[in-house]
């Protein structure tokens, strides 16, 4: 028998405020047409004035708990990954968990961009798994509608904002691909791409929170190579092919790049939740968001193969399998 990180909960939080694609074609060189055909992107949610990153993870994490059936007092900690945080310091986990009113455990952040939730669940296994905590909360949280350059039509239609929860628990398994839990993890980055999506800002820099810049085409053509490497690592490890995968959930920043990437694997696209449309591009929140949706709407069950793959600034890139 092994220990896993086994799903407990999920839920997940968008704020109110939809802006449709018809919105940005007031405010730059663009079309409709263009972002649904570019990008599938239809409408994202932005967070109101004065809305912050921790609300929505304080909002997503609610939801889990509540989902989960689990009070935060049975919560060890929590991994927030995020690279839009309220401050540059303390973490927004940490906020979290004062809002919660969770006054025992710890709480942190994990900063790897787009693919942070990937990074964040992988620390949250590596701790469940090795015994150093029986029950975790794991956020993706953005406010990326407050890193955007609204002059630069290449960038602003792209992304949104919101956050997804997720509560893994310690169960025994027998160690084999048919139990529950993370059942694999692949982790990679490569800091000579950092050109391709990163922030001209920063704390020992300029002293501000910058504005994304994306070289969209070249890192859409990474992107699918990637994705797709690391995907066949993950399932590689598990031991079991494509054909079991019961859904792909992956990071949202492009319908091509998910399709592309599921082609490549040879995945149907029935197979695949897609966000995209409706969310935009929320960076870290982007899978929780389109797991805790497959869920609530029926379509993710207990018992099935799910893998996960995302890839952002850095580049960093990554992939979970885990057993729903
Ligand atoms: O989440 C982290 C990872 N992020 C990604 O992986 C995003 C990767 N990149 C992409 O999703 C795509 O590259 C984009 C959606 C950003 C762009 O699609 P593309 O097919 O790569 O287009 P492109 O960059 O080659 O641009 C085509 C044309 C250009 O015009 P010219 O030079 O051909 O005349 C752009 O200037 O589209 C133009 N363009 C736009 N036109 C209307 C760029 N942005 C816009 C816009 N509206 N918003």
């Amino acid at each position: 028998m092994i220990r896993r990180a086994v799903p407990l909960g999920i839920g997940h939080y968008l704020p109110d405020r939809i802006m449709p694609n018809s919105h940005f074609e007031k405010l730059v060189d663009t079309s409709d047409e263009w972002i649904r055909t570019r990008s599938g992107i239809e409408r994202r949610h932005f967070a109101a004035e004065g809305q912050t990153t921790s609300d929505l993870a304080v909002r997503a994490a609610r939801s889990a708990l509540d989902n989960a059936g689990i009070d935060v007092s049975e919560i060890d900690g929590i991994i927030v990954a995020t690279s839009t945080p309220d401050l540059t310091f303390p973490s927004v986990g940490t906020m979290v968990q004062a809002e919660l009113g969770m006054t025992r455990g710890f709480a942190f952040d994990v900063q790897a961009v787009c693919a942070g939730f990937i990074y964040a669940l992988c620390n949250a296994n590596a701790m469940i798994v090795s015994g150093q905590a029986d029950r975790l909360l794991v956020i993706g949280a953005e406010t990326f509608s407050r890193i955007m350059d609204w002059t630069d039509r290449s960038t602003c239609v792209l992304f949104g904002d919101g956050a997804g929860a997720l509560i893994l628990g310690a169960e025994e398994g027998a160690g084999t691909s048919e139990d529950r839990g993370i059942l694999a993890t692949d982790l990679n980055s490569d800091g000579r791409y950092r050109e391709m999506l990163y922030v001209d800002g920063g704390v020992s820099t300029t002293g501000t929170a910058g504005k994304l810049r994306m070289q969209g085409n070249p890192l859409f053509r990474k992107a699918v190579d990637k994705l797709t490497s690391t995907a066949e690592a993950a399932l590689e490890k598990t031991g079991v092919s494509a054909d079991a995968v019961d859904w792909i959930v992956p990071h949202q920043a492009n319908i091509r790049i998910i399709q592309g990437t599921a082609k490549k694997m040879g995945v149907p696209m029935d197979r695949v939740i897609q966000t995209v449309q409706d969310h935009g591009n929320t960076s870290a929140a982007s899978i929780p968001l389109a797991m805790s949706v497959g869920v609530a709407d029926g379509r993710i069950k207990r018992g099935d193969l799910i893998l996960s793959e995302a890839i952002g600034g850095g580049l960093a890139w990554g992939a979970v399998a885990l057993r729903w």
